[in-house]
């Protein structure tokens, strides 16, 4: 099997994966890779059931828009992959979810502090949340700039997570660990007063 059908097979198990623990919902959410050598990328489709999708489902594109495989449409967020890809040279993989606690603290436009010791082990501290933009656009992966800022995740204000990674696997960690730290900081705020680690 070539490496473009591994990628693809891999990011459907991810989104089935991500479906499952509830970091995606409904047919929301997005995951990309890129390869960057030969300036391309791998995404989603646009709302398509994770339970149904398959790897022949998986868009082959440039960043630039141009479809190079795939029947169907890329993922309507296919922007904001490529922006980051083309502003964060470190990145290969792009996680969007909508998970429900980290997703919460984006919708009031809260940092959501660093809790536990993963928020730096993994993420890089705190968990900021980018300023709104319209989905769909451009702007979406550009806003998340300043938040991405020694981040390996943030929120999108009204919006949901973004995760990155070198490679799919550590994107899909840092998107687990954002809701993780979001809905443990929930729980803790719910019982007491919650002490933001300064560093590791
Ligand atoms: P699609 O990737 O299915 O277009 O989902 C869009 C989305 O998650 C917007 O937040």
């Amino acid at each position: 099997m070539n490496t473009l059908q591994k990628l693809k097979q891999e990011i459907v198990a991810r989104s089935l994966q991500a479906f499952r623990e509830g970091l995606f919902s409904g047919t929301s959410g997005n995951m990309s890779c890129c390869l960057r050598e030969e300036g391309r990328m791998l995404i989603t489709p646009t709302s398509v059931r994770y339970d149904v999708m398959r790897a022949e489902d998986i868009v082959v594109m440039r960043l630039d828009g141009t479809i190079l495989e795939g029947r169907l449409q890329p993922s309507s967020e296919w922007r904001m992959h490529a922006a980051i890809y083309e502003k964060k040279p470190g990145v290969s993989a792009v996680f969007h979810t909508h998970s429900p606690y980290a997703t919460a603290f984006a919708v009031n436009r809260q940092t959501i502090p660093a809790v536990l010791i993963e928020a730096f082990a993994f993420l890089g501290g705190d968990i900021r949340c980018a300023d709104y933009a319209t989905p769909g656009t451009r702007e979406v992966g550009l806003n998340a700039l300043p938040a991405l800022e020694g981040r390996m995740g943030c929120t999108l204000a009204n919006h949901g997570v973004l995760a990155v990674g070198k490679d799919l696997q550590q994107a899909y960690l840092n998107a687990e660990y954002v809701e993780d730290v979001a809905r443990i900081y929930s729980l803790a705020r719910a019982v007491g007063t919650p002490v933001p680690l300064e560093k590791l």
